[in-house]
């Protein structure tokens, strides 16, 4: 056994002691989790060898941010996933610090996964600064990988420097990747190479309008619908704009027209992506049937998650969405197909009307589901619709609604008993036909409104009991054209 497969093995062991201490009360059943431990970023999202890939940043050995490894989910059909052997560890004097995040992609036969080696300048931690590097590292297998070290150096005077993310276009390599400059500025730098192994300095690609925007991080560059989007997640130190950016950590996209070898002309600048608690780092990949598949983290660096203190895990991975864009160059994201995979039985279906001032329980128990609702807002007389999700007594729900009176849609954990507070609020454009899917996992939403011009991705950590769905009315009345109710099988196949 080489050194890297004796700490892989090592990580692995842990995580399987430690997850018979997993509390199971929010622990997801239809999210991407690793089995104990902590999860940020996916990474190497990718489709090789007849499955798909995700990769993504795991800390094996509590359920805090720590020295990353990347663990690895995989599947064949994007509706059962299996959890296998961590792949990358901390093992080279490059990344001794930290394998963080990175891009994965299939080249004659082999997974090459690219990857940002972490060391801390001063051998401890991130107060002096960090030399981030590019390095590969190729598999034979899509588990087990050779690492061939740094492709792209750390450039002198530059901390922040990394995420690399590669694809082809025409018959070169291109890669971006987020940069912080000597003046404080975010950025993405591109980068072109002929055989994977060797990069040249492409140019500055983007610069975040944002001047308090200090660093881009995860930047993920691609072609959609006839343009080009940067998606990326900016870090700054002041972000609350109304309803907007309220997040320690935010993600937004830029839309634009780009040809290999120019520049990154912008048609419109950063657009906020998911207007949820926890919406982070998303990374996508072109699928092999042509589709732009995106996965993104649901977690937090800044507040505490009641998950972390007693129950051994942190964070999981956002329900995979499929990407667009809509004539007006906004991106829609909508729940993949193949989740439709997971449904087993239709617990409720139909019309009705809910009269003014009432609250009408339609689910005693449903701590994991699917809800689909339709409503006419011509017939619809009430200032909110009103969902109560994860209702576990009659002060204690989370909120998901539909507000006529500022005409957009809230996800208020306020009264859900744990964890931080507050509401987000995303904007409502749809006509008179109000869409809301709600994917509920026992410790987390997912809404999204009329079929993913926005959505809104929260943790939400509910009390002890059962956990009822209701929907109520104020002030007048709900007009439900056709409902929906789901429970969904568990993403393991257990
Ligand atoms: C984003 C990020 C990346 C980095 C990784 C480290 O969440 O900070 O920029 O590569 O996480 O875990």
């Amino acid at each position: 056994m080489t050194e890297h497969q004796e700490l892989l093995q090592q990580a692995d062991n842990f995580v399987a002691a430690t997850q018979e201490d997993v509390n199971p009360r929010w622990y997801p059943q239809v999210h991407l989790a690793p089995a104990a431990g902590w999860i940020n970023d996916p990474n190497g999202i990718s489709y090789f060898q007849g499955r798909y890939h995700a990769f993504f940043q795991h800390h094996p050995y509590s359920a805090q941010w720590g020295p990353m490894h990347w663990g690895h989910f995989s599947s064949e059909d994007l509706v059962t996933w299996k959890r296998e052997s961590i792949a990358l560890a901390l093992s080279e004097d490059y990344d001794l610090d930290g394998v963080w995040s990175g891009c994965a992609l299939e080249h004659q036969g082999k997974l090459y996964v690219f990857y940002t080696g972490n060391r801390w300048a001063n051998g401890k931690d991130d107060g002096d600064g960090a030399i981030q590097r590019q390095c590969l590292a190729v598999s034979s297998d899509g588990q087990t990988f050779t690492k061939h070290g740094p492709v792209i150096e750390s450039p002198q005077g530059i901390s922040n420097f990394r995420d690399p993310k590669v694809w082809k276009q025409g018959e070169k390599w291109w890669l971006v990747l987020g940069v912080e400059t000597p003046e404080g500025r975010g950025q993405v730098w591109l980068y072109s190479s002929a055989e994977l192994y060797t990069w040249e300095f492409n140019r500055v690609l983007y610069e975040d309008p944002d001047p308090d925007a200090f660093m881009i991080e995860c930047p993920d560059f691609f072609e959609v619908d006839g343009k080009w989007v940067l998606v990326y997640s900016p870090m700054t130190s002041v972000r609350r704009q109304g309803y907007n950016q309220r997040n320690g950590h935010n993600t937004g996209y830029a839309v634009g027209i780009w040809t290999p070898g120019g520049d990154f002309k912008v048609l419109k600048s950063f657009a906020q992506f998911d207007f949820g608690h926890n919406f982070y780092a998303p990374q996508s990949m072109h699928s092999p049937d042509n589709r732009r598949l995106m996965f993104g983290w649901m977690g937090g660096f800044t507040l505490p998650l009641a998950s972390q203190a007693e129950d051994g895990w942190s964070g999981h991975l956002a329900t995979p969405r499929e990407v667009s864009l809509s004539k007006d160059l906004e991106i829609i994201a909508t729940p993949i197909p193949e989740f439709k995979g997971l449904r087993e039985d239709t617990v409720a279906e139909g019309a009705f009307t809910v009269d003014t001032d009432k609250t009408v329980e339609l689910v005693a128990d449903l701590p994991v589901g699917e809800i689909e609702l339709t409503v006419d807002l011509d017939k619809t007389s009430s200032e909110q619709v009103s969902l109560l999700v994860q209702q576990t007594s009659a002060d204690r729900y989370i909120e998901v609604a539909y507000d006529s009176l500022s005409n957009r849609v809230i996800l208020d954990r306020g009264k859900s008993g744990s964890s931080d507070r507050g509401y987000r609020s995303a904007p409502y454009v749809g006509g008179s036909q109000l869409k809301l899917r709600v994917i509920i996992d026992r410790g987390s939403l997912e809404v999204f409104i009329n079929d993913g011009r926005y959505s809104l991705s929260s943790l939400a950590f509910p009390t002890e009991g059962k956990r009822g769905f209701s929907i109520a009315s104020v002030g007048g009345v709900i007009t439900v054209s056709d409902l929906k109710i789901h429970c969904l099988k568990s993403i393991w196949g257990d």
